[in-house]
This record gives structure tokens, C-alpha cells and sequence, in this order.
């Protein structure tokens, strides 16, 4: 039984180089990669690793296969899926790796076979021969509508063994909701203003976050997600006090010229505020605040 992951970026090369010794991994994607990829520890250890890696469009898949972990970013994963679909057993479990709440319903809908959605807080980069994983953090697991608890359990373990701590949970769709709730108030204005994380926390950033966490919480509430228990703006600030010297994705994105996130994690909140009728300049504006940037 062979993991397979599809897209080598970092979160896709960290599963790769945390599984491989515990299991059979193949690592696909759309461009070779060199057959040993480093891992650079938390703890500041670097390990070299020998990696399967072949290319997607092309390669024999395994007869057998545990899941298919797609860790494309989301405007990506629906073709990176497509291109390997046929060459997979129908029954294949999917992993959905990526951020917001756009490709998850519509994969979740559309797939022959188990999917699971994973929410995760663990920290990593590409460097050119590897990946730096530069936090731990906790991975959730769980599918759309609650089915495939064992499945969950059962790769939650297989990743916590491997060092990367994760838990089987009932509740994922709204995980996913908070997560992009964070991500609404802190990615769009920080890769637009080219600021780290932290300096949110002065003018005049504060008084944007807290209108868009004002904006924010009517839009969730008439989605049906629950507040987190400490309120929004606790949530938000905590997580910007927690990662204040990080430049957030988006922003990374955005030096790199590479397409942001930006219909992931905005276009489901604007979506929703339509549907209900509600207030959102500032979902708007942050969306147009990043015009002009790379897009997908
Ligand atoms: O996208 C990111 O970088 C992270 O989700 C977050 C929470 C904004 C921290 O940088």
C-alpha cells in the first residue's frame, strides 16, 4: 500500500519526507525532482532522504494505494487531480490538503471514493533541494458529512507516527471555516501592504482587521458556523500575536510572483454574503486590494 501525494510544495514534500520511512510514498508532480530532497527540522537537524518521486501526466500509479494526499494549492488541485484520475482506482481515499472552502465541497461531491479534508497548522517552506519544516503544529482530519471515521483515525494515525500529530474529527467543515475566517483578515492586507504578520497590530492596519473580523462574523453566524469559544477577534489576534514575525502566504506568494489565494479563501466568504444578503465592503476590498497581483 503506497501513500501517494501529489504536489511537491512544501506541505506536499513534508508529508513525503516525514512518511517515507514508516511506509511506501511516491511523491508526483508536474516537473522531476531530485531523487534525495533534504528535511530541516524544527529542531535544526537536516535529514537527507531518498524520495519516489515520479511525474504526474506520466507515471505507473501503484496498484494499491492508501490515499491520495493532493497538496496542490486549491486553484490547482481539481486539474492535478484530473491528471492522474484515471490511472487510480475509483476507490481511491482523497486527502484535501488545501486552504479556504472552495475545491473541498465540489471534490467532495464529485470523487468515486472516500474524500477527507485536512485542516493543519504545521509550518513549512521549499528550499531548492527540500523543505524546511519550521513549526510543529496539529493536523485535523475528517470528511464533509462526518462518514469514513475509521479511514480518518486510521491516517491520523499513520501521520502522528511519522511526527506529524493529527486527529480524526467530526467537525471539519467548520475547522475549515475558521481557518479561512483567519486567513480572510490576515493574508489579503498583509500581501498587499508587504508586512509581516505582527505589525497588524499597529495603525493603521488594527482598525482594518477589526472591521473585517466586524464584517466577518454575521457572514459565519448565518453560515451556520459556530463562533470559536474565546469570539472572533480573540481567535484572530491570537493567531497574529502567535505568528507575528511570519510573512504569511499570501504574501510569500505575492514576492514570489506566484497566483494568490485569494478566490479560495475570499470568494466562499463573498459567496455567502451574497446568498444572505450582508454586508461586504471589506471582503470586497480586499479582494480588489490585490488586483493587479498574479492570479490564477
Ligand atoms: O496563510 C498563512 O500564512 C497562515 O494561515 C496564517 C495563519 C495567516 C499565518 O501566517
Amino acid at each position: 500500500m503506497t501513500q501517494l501525494i501529489l504536489g511537491p510544495g512544501a506541505l506536499g514534500r513534508l508529508l513525503a519526507l516525514r512518511l517515507g520511512p514508516y511506509e511506501p510514498v511516491r511523491l508526483l508532480g508536474r516537473r522531476p525532482l531530485p531523487a534525495r530532497l533534504a528535511l530541516t527540522t524544527p529542531e535544526g537537524e537536516t535529514l537527507y532522504r531518498e524520495i519516489d518521486s515520479a511525474l504526474s501526466g506520466e507515471a505507473a500509479l501503484p496498484e494499491t494505494v492508501t490515499a491520495l494526499h493532493l497538496t496542490t494549492k486549491s486553484m490547482a488541485a481539481e486539474a492535478a487531480l484530473a491528471s492522474v484520475a484515471p490511472r487510480l482506482p475509483p476507490r481511491t481515499p482523497l486527502v484535501l490538503w488545501q486552504n479556504g472552502y472552495e475545491v473541498q465541497p465540489r471534490l467532495h461531491a464529485s470523487w468515486t471514493g472516500p474524500v477527507l479534508c485536512a485542516s493543519t497548522s504545521e509550518g513549512a517552506y521549499v528550499v531548492e533541494n527540500g523543505v524546511v519544516h519550521a513549526g510543529h503544529g496539529h493536523t485535523w482530519l475528517g470528511s464533509l458529512d462526518g462518514r469514513h471515521a475509521d479511514l480518518a483515525t486510521a491516517l491520523a494515525e499513520r501521520l502522528g507516527r511519522a511526527g506529524l500529530p493529527a486527529t480524526a474529527v467530526g467537525d471539519i467543515r467548520q475547522r475549515l471555516w475558521h481557518k479561512l475566517a483567519v486567513n480572510a483578515a490576515i493574508n489579503p492586507l498583509v500581501a498587499r501592504f508587504g508586512i509581516r504578520n505582527g505589525q497588524l497590530r499597529d495603525r493603521p492596519f488594527r482598525p482594518m482587521v477589526d472591521a473585517m473580523i466586524e464584517e466577518l462574523a454575521p457572514i459565519l453566524a448565518a453560515e451556520g458556523i459556530p463562533a470559536p469559544e474565546p469570539g472572533w477577534a480573540a481567535l484572530v489576534w491570537g493567531v497574529i500575536e502567535g505568528t507575528a514575525t511570519n510573512r504569511a502566504s499570501m504574501l510569500q506568494d505575492v514576492s514570489a510572483g506566484r497566483p494568490t489565494e485569494r478566490d479560495a479563501i475570499l470568494g466562499p466568504l463573498l459567496a455567502a454574503a451574497r446568498r444572505h444578503g450582508l454586508a461586504h465592503d471589506r471582503l470586497l476590498a480586499a479582494y480588489h486590494g490585490l488586483d493587479g497581483l498574479p492570479q490564477a
